[in-house]
């Protein structure tokens, strides 16, 4: 354990839930607690909750839950060490530093400086004689020497050793090397991830050089190289440039789909664009752009695959409370190319018809089909109705409802009556699979999370109301004592049963914020547990859960004998040793 418990079981007392909480999301009270929206998903409406009596948030939306700490670990992006030295220097109390929490500390520190050295080793080579023809593709890309510097452009040599040796000599362990996924290895031998390629350092908004892209200077594959996933590198919650992005006075944020683009745009002086990493756009992303802006402009290539991209992306950005507006392109495939060709000033002349999402929507409908073809036509109103019928602005369907009955040439009371069809199917669908999950119960008590599903849902359902209940009336703990964690059908719901045991018997605190040990998802997980059950403590509850859990527990366990006595008739009877 990285710190005393006693010591956690103090910080998480002194930083209730709800003031900690409440620096990043404004709560309203109802009942015994306080909602808000969800810093975490985005939404329009308040589905993230915190119990301060349990010491607990958890979003009903997207499942997201846990202690104070694991709040101030996630909406800062902090580690757990990091999390816990903020929180006490917010309720001014000393931070025990014991070995391990060291350590662990020192490890992510030292990976953050080798980025850094290992950025500015690359940087100097673009300018090395050995670098002259990464510094010539740069230039040949139309980078300036500003470009070069701002964005820390640099050269990764053709060589199987070069930033192994250099940063070998600054005193980094191949330990530390393979950790920030800087090498590769083969045959026990460590060697150069990054070769013959032009370098983009990718660095987080707080600074810190966390990754790298690597480019080919020709037409070979892969095109681009990126690091691996890391202690400190996260594709999902990072976005190229938002460094620098987050400075910009232009008021939004671009979002385009490469390296190269975002850089162009920066050159240009629009110093508000971003890149995500090669991944398409995640809610993280989307939670931390919100953080930033609220408005976006979308620019993804003119293929199938961006256009596809931008249709998953609007609904994440706009439930992030993001206004989006989409530039399509036009005469050239991305922003780089369109602003090496036309410049800048054309390029604002297509930011300003950059058009909101649904006319973006409907100008692609419109495209897909033939108006003059009566079939195409047909086909068209239904769509573009379809679309419309998500609208919730009366004023907006009306709008848009015209633009496309005049397009399809027909009159605005046929596509209103079109819209409403639409509408209907859609409630009806929707309604179809509400009854669908309420058929299958057990389907929807699983957890949310693969990874912790529960094998028996009846001893489960037991297990988490004991949990819930242990939790709320820890003096309970005593009548639970003849019920042994290895009872339990979940492992997950075990371990935990068996951590508040051992804290109640220690004279520990009884809380699920202070559980240490538990994965983002595990905790998110209990939180989710403690929130769903409200009902009132009841002993005779309790313990029917207690021998529900044991019955299942027996049940199960005479059954697996059971199977084994059948494998090893099965087995003899195989080998013809039937007695
Ligand atoms: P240029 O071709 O140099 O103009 O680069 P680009 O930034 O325009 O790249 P492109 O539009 O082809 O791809 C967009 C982004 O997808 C890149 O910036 C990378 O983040 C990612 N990407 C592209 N190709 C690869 C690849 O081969 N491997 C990986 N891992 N990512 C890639
Ligand atoms: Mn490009």
């Amino acid at each position: 354990m990285a710190f005393p418990p006693s010591f956690i079981d103090e910080l998480v007392a002194r930083n209730p839930i709800e003031e900690v909480v409440s620096q990043y999301v404004q709560l309203k009270r109802s009942g015994a607690n306080l909602f808000g929206l969800c810093p975490f998903h985005g939404e329009k409406t308040a589905s993230f909750s915190v119990s301060p009596d349990k010491g607990i948030y958890y979003c009903f939306g997207c499942h997201k839950g846990g202690g104070v700490i694991n709040f101030q670990m996630e909406i800062e992006g902090l580690s757990y060490p990091d999390a816990v030295r903020a929180l006490a220097k917010r309720a001014g109390m000393e931070v025990p530093e014991d070995a391990q929490y060291q350590s662990r500390y020192r490890r992510q520190e030292r990976l953050w400086a080798l980025h850094k050295e290992a950025a500015r080793f690359f940087h100097a080579q673009l300018y090395a004689p050995v670098g002259a023809e990464g510094l010539a593709y740069a230039q040949r890309r139309g980078m300036t020497r500003g470009t070069l510097t701002r964005f820390g452009i640099g050269f990764a040599p053709n060589s199987w050793s070069a930033l192994v040796d250099a940063m070998r000599a600054k005193g980094y362990t191949d330990q530390e090397l393979r950790d920030g996924g800087l090498v590769s290895e083969k045959n026990g031998r460590i060697f150069d991830r990054f070769r013959n390629r032009l370098m983009f350092p990718i660095i987080d908004v707080r600074g810190n050089v966390i990754g790298f892209g690597g480019r080919v200077m020709d037409d070979s594959t892969p095109k681009y190289l990126n690091s691996p996933e890391t202690d400190i590198f996260n594709k999902r919650k990072n976005l190229f440039g938002l460094n620098l992005a987050k400075r910009s006075k232009l008021g939004y944020l671009i979002l385009v789909e490469g390296y190269m683009d975002a850089i162009a745009l920066h050159q240009h002086g629009f110093d508000c664009a971003v890149a995500s990493l090669g991944t398409s756009l995640t809610q993280e992303h989307a939670a931390l752009l919100s953080r930033y802006t609220e408005q976006v402009v979308l620019i993804y290539d003119g293929d199938d695959a961006g256009q596809n991209a931008t249709r998953r992306a609007i609904p994440m950005l706009e439930a992030a409370g993001i206004g989006v507006k989409v530039l399509r392109m036009r005469d050239a495939k991305d922003p780089d190319e369109f602003l090496r060709k036309f410049g800048a000033d054309r390029f604002k002349v297509l930011l300003e018809e950059a058009s909101n999402r649904v006319e973006y929507q409907l100008g692609s409908i419109m495209r897909k089909y033939d108006l003059e073809n009566d079939e195409q036509r047909v086909k068209f109103v239904r769509e573009a109705a379809e679309m419309i019928s998500t609208l919730n602005s009366p004023v907006q369907r009306e709008v848009y409802g015209g633009r496309a009955a005049e397009a399809a040439r027909i009159s605005m009371d046929a596509m209103k009556l079109e819209i409403k069809k639409a509408f209907q199917r859609r409630m009806a669908r929707e309604r179809k699979k509400r009854e669908q999950q309420e058929l299958a119960p057990a389907q929807a008590l699983q957890p949310k999370s693969r990874a912790i599903r529960y094998d028996n849902i009846k001893s489960a359902m037991a297990e988490e109301t004991v949990i819930a209940m242990v939790l709320k009336e820890p003096g309970l703990l005593e009548q639970t004592k003849g019920l042994q964690c290895s009872e339990f059908s979940s492992p997950l719901l075990g371990r935990i049963y068996e951590e508040l045991q051992l804290r109640y018997r220690r004279g520990l605190e009884v809380a699920a914020g202070v559980l240490e040990d538990l994965s983002e998802e595990e905790m998110s997980h209990l939180a989710g547990i403690v929130q769903r059950h409200q009902e009132p403590v009841k002993e005779a509850v309790l313990e029917d859960c207690i021998r529900i859990i044991q019955a299942e527990h027996r049940a199960g366990q005479v059954s697996s004998e059971e199977d084994l006595m059948a494998l090893r008739e099965k087995f003899k009877e195989q080998k013809g040793m039937k007695s």
